[in-house]
């Protein structure tokens, strides 16, 4: 087995204008410097899935559209995730309810934790997350990182468009707990898989 968990870091929003490339960036770097994780960047703009049009989920049949099939074996190569989560009408991004729904089997028993930003964080959008998580059979961290109010406000384009180091202080210890609970039920998860086989 190996020990290292793979993690990939998922940016939800695919909008030619995104905010999102900055906090995907930073919680990239954090969880990079750890010797626990092996952390990759996963674009969804790099899978141009088509919105569902299988017979059904791939928990009942094989998929048969090639972005999908592509989808689920990017999914599968990870032990857990963390979402990159833009709040959207206070929920997630329709391409990140979308790239979840296009995979089952690929996410079943795997963690994840959240970055998320706007106005409030993003914690209504981190909420319906989890939700999703539980009938994708995930387990979900308790802590995840939240840009939100005044730091939001200074780091966003549209307002003081300054970096997110600037504001890192505020986000650091959440960052971390976060972190360490994605590796513990990652280490937990994989060991129990491979108990199992
Ligand atoms: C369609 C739409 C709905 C939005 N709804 C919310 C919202 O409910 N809550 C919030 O805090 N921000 C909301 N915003 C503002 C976003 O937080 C902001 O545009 C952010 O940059 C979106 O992330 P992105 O740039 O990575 O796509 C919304 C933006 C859009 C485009």
């Amino acid at each position: 087995m190996n020990s290292k968990p793979r993690i990939a870091v998922i940016i939800g929003s695919t909008r030619p204008t995104r905010f999102a490339d900055a906090p995907a960036q930073w919680i990239l770097k954090q969880a990079q410097a750890r010797e626990d994780l092996d952390v990759e960047l996963i674009d969804l703009r790099d899978h141009p899935l088509p919105f569902f049009d299988e017979m059904a989920s791939n928990l009942w049949m094989p998929s048969q559209n090639p972005e999908a099939v592509r989808w689920q074996q990017t999914v599968g190569r990870f032990d857990g995730y963390i979402f990159v989560v833009a709040e959207y009408n206070h929920s997630i991004t329709a391409s990140l309810k979308n790239a979840l729904d296009q995979a089952y089997k690929e996410w079943n028993r795997k963690p994840f934790t959240a970055i998320g930003y706007g106005g409030t964080g993003a914690t209504r959008a981190v909420e319906h997350l989890r939700g999703i998580g539980v009938e994708l059979q995930m387990v979900s961290t308790r802590a995840a990182v939240h840009i939100g109010g005044g730091d939001f406000m200074a780091v966003h384009p549209a307002f003081g468009n300054k970096p997110i180091s600037e504001i890192e202080a505020n986000l650091l210890q959440t960052a971390k707990t976060a972190l360490d609970e994605l590796a513990w039920w990652a280490k937990a998860t994989m060991a129990a898989k491979a108990a199992e086989a």
